[in-house]
Order: structure tokens, then sequence, then C-alpha cells
């Protein structure tokens, strides 16, 4: 049986990553942030195999620790700060989390093997944030990187740390650049939940309006469940390396709030919807659309749903939610 460690995995890419790797056979093991962590109560009803340890991307020991008693031999780095809006106001923290917390597991993990350097396999969540201002259409792993916020400069750090172990000490250390990736686990600060849940209200006659920022960004958006099961395909891979994961597809906001408001029969959502400055970020990401083709051939992977199926089915689930809490 093999045994796997997530970092992050009260968020939702670790959430459909266990049910994935449990449903493969592995023994699998979360990372918890803090004490008596709200979300922990989540995981257990959505996947009760899941063991759940303690520890820190901040504090070393508590890795090794973990480390010491999930025995892994794949390990995922899931962990982050990840709301980019965030990040401004938190430059540091994020900069601590999400870029020095890679080196703080990558370095666990090369104390924990001692001479066997790829007893563990690593996979780190990397990010379309890092092309930023993109330098290349469509994307690529070998696109210039030029990130455009803290948390995109964090990710960069991570990225080429994870490189770097796998170069210095030969770990089998792989780095997934994901595009956008959104479920009916996503978070309500993201701005695909935040219309799902918003549209769902209004058409149930709980809300009028949303106020949104800059709608004519546009994303490659795919589903969080097809994700995760690239990051497993990297770590079945003989070599480590680095792949792109998108659908190739890009759609602005204002394209989301269309299908979405279409699939609950509100023609006219303009009325519904403000934009409101405080949503604007300092530097914007204008366009993402990535090329996959890499993880298409090397790992047999693509996406299975699409845009459409995705923005339909959160909205399903947030119309669920709602009917049922007003009930
Ligand atoms: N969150 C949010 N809220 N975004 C808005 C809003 C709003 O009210 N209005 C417009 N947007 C725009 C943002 O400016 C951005 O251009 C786009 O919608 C998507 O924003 P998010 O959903 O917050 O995601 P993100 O693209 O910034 O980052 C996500 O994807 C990255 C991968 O590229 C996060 O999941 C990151 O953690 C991830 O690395």
């Amino acid at each position: 049986m093999k045994r796997a460690l997530i970092t992050g995995v009260t968020g939702q890419d670790g959430m459909y990553l266990s049910r994935l790797l449990l449903s493969k056979g592995y023994e699998v093991y979360g990372l918890v942030r803090g004490q008596n962590n709200p979300k922990i109560d989540l995981v257990r009803e959505w996947a009760p195999d899941v063991t759940i340890l303690t520890g820190d991307l901040l504090d070393q020991s508590s890795l090794l620790r973990a480390l010491n008693i999930a025995k892994p031999d794949e390990v995922y780095n899931l962990g982050a700060i990840s709301f980019v809006a965030y990040s401004w106001e938190n430059a540091q923290l994020t900069s601590q989390v999400t870029g020095l917390g890679v080196l703080n597991i990558l370095e666990a993990i090369r104390l924990y093997s001692g001479d066997d350097a790829s007893k563990v396999r690593f996979y780190q969540a990397s990010s379309s944030e890092m092309f930023g201002r993109v330098q290349e259409v469509p994307q690529r792993e070998t696109t210039l990187l030029w990130p455009r916020s803290p948390y995109g400069v964090a990710k960069v750090f991570g990225h080429y740390m994870t490189i770097n172990y796998r170069e210095s000490y030969g770990m089998h250390a792989s780095s997934g650049i994901l595009f956008n990736h959104e479920s009916p686990l996503r978070g309500p600060e993201f701005v695909t939940r935040k219309i799902s849940l918003a549209v769902a209200r209004i058409a149930l006659g709980l809300q009028e309006s949303v106020s949104l920022g800059n709608i004519e960004a546009k994303r490659d958006w795919g589903f969080a469940g097809d994700y995760v099961e690239a990051m497993w395909r990297m770590l079945q891979q003989d070599h480590a390396d680095d792949y792109v994961i998108s659908t190739g597809e890009t759609y602005s906001v204002q394209h989301f709030l269309d299908i979405a408001f279409n699939h609950v029969n509100i023609s006219d959502w303009e009325k519904h919807v403000f934009q409101d400055p405080k949503f604007f970020r300092p530097a914007e990401v204008d366009l993402l659309i990535g090329d996959s083709t890499k993880a298409r051939t090397t790992l047999g992977w693509e996406p299975q749903v699409s845009f459409e199926q995705l923005v339909t089915m959160m909205i399903d689930a947030d119309l669920e939610r709602e009917k049922r809490s007003k009930a």
C-alpha cells in the first residue's frame, strides 16, 4: 500500500486529491495548520479515511515530525496562501508560506530521506500566476516568467527551488504549473465561486446583486477534479519534470457571467452586477491560456469537463446548497 502526505489538505485540491488517492488504495495523511482548525471537520466528512496531522509549512520541525509519522512515498505540497488579492496586503506572510514554505518542506524531505535522495517523490503546486504579464501566447513550460503579484513572485521562488532540489540532490521533485481550476468546493473569495453563489442566491430571490472587479480578465479555467489526476500522474513517471496543466481555452469573467446567469434563465444580468474599485488589483494578469501538450503526450492526461459544464456544475451545487439552508 502506497503512502502519501498532502499539505493543504483542507483546500479544494487537497480534498479532491485525498479522494483520488484513497480510491487508488493509498494510505493518506493530511497536514493541517493551527489548533482546532475548523476545516478539519470538512475533511473528516469528505474523506473520513484521511489521517490528520498537525504541522505548519513555517515550522520545519513539525514537517519532519509529520514525515516520520506518515512515512510517505509521495508528498503533495498544496499548502499555500493562495488568494492573489490578499497577497498585496500580506506580502511578507505570503512570501514566507507560499515561497519559503516550499524550501522548508523540500529540506525536511531531504533530511528525512538520508542517503536515498529519491525515497520520497515530491509534487509542487506551481501556478499560471507565475506567467503574469505573459511573454508568449499560449504559455508553456519554457515561457519566461513575469509574475505580477507577491503571490506570483512567491510561487516563482517555490517553482525554481523545486527544480533546484531536483538538479542538486537528484530528488524526484516535479512541478505542476496549474492554470485556474475550480469546482463547487472552491472558496467564495475566488471569482468563479463568488459568481456561482451570487447567481444561485439571485435566482432564488435571496440577493439582489453582486459587486466584482475587472470582468474583462481572461482565464484558462478547468475542473479541479481533472487537475488532481495530473498531479498524481506526474509522480508515477520514472523521471521528475515540470508540466503545464490547462484546457487550452480562455474565457473572460464576463463570459462566465453570461453562462451562469443564462443557466438560471436571467438574460439581462447587467442590472445584477456592479463593478467596485475595491475589487480591482494593483497589477492585473489580463490573459492566461496554457499549452498542455507536454502533459497530454507524456502523462496521457486531458481534461474531461468543459467550461460550460464547469460553470453549470458550480451553479447547480450552489442552488442545492442555498435551497437546503433556506429549508
Ligand atoms: N477574486 C475575485 N473577486 N476576482 C475578481 C473579481 C472579484 O470580485 N472581479 C474580477 N475578478 C478577476 C480578478 O481580477 C482575476 O483577473 C480573475 O477574476 C480571477 O481571479 P481569482 O478567481 O481570484 O483567481 P486568480 O486568477 O487571481 O488566481 C487563482 O488562480 C491561480 C492560477 O492561475 C488562484 O487559485 C491562485 O491560487 C492560482 O495560483
